[in-house]
């Protein structure tokens, strides 16, 4: 159990995309300690039935829905199925998405788009489909963002695009959909470590390390911590919290000229 002492979603049910693995399977483990039914969407069965049975032998109650996030008709069937097992949806987590570091010129007018599809027309279609099994007060949406969202990053201008549109969609939604009591919130981590972002982006020792020093807190964040927010975000405690990008990245992104200043100056205290 996270550091909530009580079960915070007993009875609820949710749904989260990219759930087979990494940020996204830990947040549906979280959810599922503290009493939801969890399904799980992504591309691969194998990977979503693996994940689902972890979710199962450790007491909880999840199953696995076979879906590209890109493929509305697809996604919008699987969201349905969800709901006729688990009943209606409280919440709803668009957390797949793609990366790899490229420069812009090393990228094909496809690769560019393969992102940006998956990352943002995914979690407008996983809202959207959702929405009509969602529309009651007390729904809340939660989309995975980065802080390439609003640091820009080399290497990185299709996730840093893509996630900028994540989070100014959580803000139109938040509004639009505030009426029906549907709270809509992004979580923008930082480094997370033993994710598949993270092997893509720092894959060596030395890559590791310089990253870790640009993080004021001098570590990366675990998949848990990022769980432990998303709980947060979905339970009681965030009844008034709605449209907010909350930034978990260890205060990296606060860091810039200031943390270069830091080490070049080497002050005595
Ligand atoms: C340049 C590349 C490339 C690379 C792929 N492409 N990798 N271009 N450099 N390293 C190009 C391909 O050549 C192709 O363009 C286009 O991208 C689509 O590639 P496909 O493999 O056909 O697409 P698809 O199978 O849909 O795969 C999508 C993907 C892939 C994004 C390219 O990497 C993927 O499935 N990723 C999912 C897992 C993942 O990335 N997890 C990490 C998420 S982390 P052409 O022109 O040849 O057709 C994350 C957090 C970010 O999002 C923040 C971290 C701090």
């Amino acid at each position: 159990m996270s550091v909530f002492g009580e079960m915070q979603l007993r009875g609820k049910s949710a749904l989260v995309t990219g759930g087979g693995s990494g940020i996204n399977l830990a947040i549906a483990k979280r959810f599922a300690e503290h009493g939801a039914k969890v399904a799980l969407v992504g591309r691969t069965k194998e990977k979503l039935d693996a994940a689902a049975g972890e979710i199962r032998a450790a007491g909880g109650v999840a199953a696995g829905y076979p879906a590209d996030v890109r493929e509305y008709e697809v996604l919008a069937a699987a969201i349905k199925s969800a709901r006729e097992e688990h009943g209606p949806l409280d919440i709803v987590v668009c957390g797949a998405a793609g990366n790899f570091p490229a420069p812009a010129l090393g990228m094909s007018a496809n690769a560019f788009k393969s992102v940006v599809d998956i990352d943002l027309l995914g979690t407008f279609n996983t809202c959207r489909a959702a929405f009509e099994h969602l529309r009651r007060p007390g729904a809340s949406i939660v989309s995975i963002s980065a802080m390439q969202a609003f640091t820009p990053t080399p290497l990185q201008a299709h996730v840093c695009a893509a996630k900028a549109g994540v989070d100014m969609l959580t803000k139109c939604l938040a509004i639009e959909w505030g009426s029906e009591g549907v709270r809509v919130n992004s979580i923008a981590p930082g480094a997370v470590d033993e994710t598949e972002g993270m092997k893509r982006l720092a894959p060596t020792p030395e890559i590791r390390s310089a990253f870790m020093k640009s993080v004021p807190l001098k570590r990366f964040a675990t998949k848990e911590e990022i769980a432990d927010l998303a709980l947060f975000l979905c339970s009681d405690a965030a009844q008034f919290i709605t449209g907010s990008i909350m930034v978990c990245d260890g205060g990296q992104s606060l860091a810039g000229i200031g943390m270069s200043m830091m080490a070049a100056l080497k002050p005595r205290a």
